[in-house]
């Protein structure tokens, strides 16, 4: 047998200074506005199009930039991922809208160079208590993690936390899609797992920042990316995914959503 050793991982982890997590914050303002803009005018009959017209309109009256226009190529200002969408779904006029869809918005915003990012579950009109419990889980699940956000802990006790928590639920979490650190960029390391095993992982430190936002799927954890486009991933199974995200800061004592 291999004999294990634990190692405190610190990886290449930049850790912010007061003044860049107050960028963050600035940064993670605007995010808010525009996520609660999206909140107030969502409704069945619209197109994803329209959201993402809103999120561009929004984010630039603000002074800032939607951080997915041209990220590596993506050609919108926000991701759209709806039902058995899990991540990444690009807005279009075609896809409309209605009465028992949920749909994940997840908006990024750049200002004065600062990073945030954060996205919500929205549910049109009615939707099947399955759908809604489902939801209602992912929202639960940030807050399951962050319970174990403190520093001197190893991330992989956040994700472990999330994994159990959907578990007992009956769902299962994404395992190759994670979170990431925030802030100077849009995708810095760590990568964040959600399916993590306790102990594991880079040790949380005041100043680090990254995302919280598993992907929650109602049935099997496999995922696929659709050919056509490159970008949006589905669940193998079709069946229905769910995702909350926030952008923290581990703090002294704790942390601190920056994407309120
Ligand atoms: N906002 C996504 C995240 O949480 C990233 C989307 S990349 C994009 O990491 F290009 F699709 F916008
Ligand atoms: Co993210």
């Amino acid at each position: 047998m291999t004999r294990r050793r634990k190692i405190l991982k610190t990886g290449n982890v930049l850790v912010k200074s007061t003044a860049q997590l107050e960028g963050i914050r600035e940064s993670g303002r605007i995010n808010t506005a525009v996520l609660d803009y999206v909140q107030d005018h969502i409704c069945a009959g619209i197109s994803t199009e329209e959201i993402d017209r809103w999120v561009y309109e929004q984010t630039t009256r603000a002074g800032a930039v939607p951080a997915p226009l041209n990220y590596e190529g993506f050609p919108k200002s926000v991701c759209t991922s709806r039902n058995q969408a899990v991540c990444h779904g690009i807005p279009n006029e075609k896809e409309i809208l209605k009465e028992g869809d949920i749909i994940n918005v997840d908006v990024s915003t750049i200002y004065n160079g600062y990073f945030s990012d954060a996205s919500r579950m929205f549910c049109i009109g009615e939707v099947s208590e399955d759908k809604r419990r489902l939801v209602q889980t992912a929202k639960e699940a940030i807050q399951v993690g962050l319970l174990e956000v403190k520093p001197w802990k190893p991330l992989g006790d956040m994700g472990h936390a999330i994994h159990m928590y959907v578990k007992s639920r009956g769902y299962s979490v994404v395992e190759e899609i994670g979170g990431h650190g925030v802030g100077l960029q849009f995708h810095e390391e760590p990568w964040v797992s959600y399916v993590a095993a306790k102990g594991s992982g880079e040790i949380m430190v005041p100043g680090l920042v990254f995302t919280i936002e598993p992907m929650i799927n109602m049935g099997g954890p496999e995922v696929y990316v659709d050919d056509s486009n490159g970008w949006t991933v589905y669940t193998e199974d079709g069946m229905p995914s769910a995702q909350w995200e926030v952008t923290v800061a581990v703090t002294q004592d704790g942390y601190e959503i920056l994407t309120r």
